[in-house]
């Protein structure tokens, strides 16, 4: 099982940035949380980060064939990005739209996600376990 954990802009200040929603745990600290759990249960992970919309599409076109299951949090670009969304379809890779803030609760921009129109599932105000909780749910869906 390869998954591809996708983050999108600031999600690299983690720790720094609004710690009250996001927490006080950094960008790296995700990513070794993500690698332990991934090694633990034997599945593959790659994980990448960009603020750039443009590299996100093309990380996500790079990933046709190659992965089985992708997690991805656009961060901001989930409520403006029709281009993740097509990107997501031509790749037709099962996703897990993830948030760790609970966005339900927050302001009106927040309320459209235009990803989630081709994800399985969304997890959202889980904070960092919810990425955890995605790829588990793609390890035990589409596992091998
Ligand atoms: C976020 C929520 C988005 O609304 C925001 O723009 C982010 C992070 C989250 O993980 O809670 O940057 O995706």
């Amino acid at each position: 099982m390869k998954i591809l954990v996708i983050n999108g802009p600031n999600i690299n200040m983690l720790g720094i940035r609004e710690p009250h929603l996001y927490g006080n745990q950094n960008y790296a600290y995700l990513c070794e949380m993500i690698q332990k759990y991934a090694l633990d249960n034997g599945i593959e992970v790659e994980l990448y980060q960009s603020n750039h919309e443009g590299c996100l599409v093309d990380k996500i076109q790079e990933s046709y064939g190659r992965f089985d299951g992708i997690v991805m949090n656009p961060a901001a670009y989930t409520h403006t990005s029709v281009a993740l969304l097509d990107a997501l379809k031509s790749v037709n890779i099962p996703t897990v739209e993830v948030h760790i803030s609970d966005v339900a609760k927050r302001e009106d921009f927040r309320q459209i996600s235009y990803v989630r129109q081709f994800c399985e599932k969304t997890i959202c105000g889980h904070g960092f376990d919810g990425y955890l909780e995605a790829i588990e749910y793609l390890n035990t869906r589409y596992g091998k």
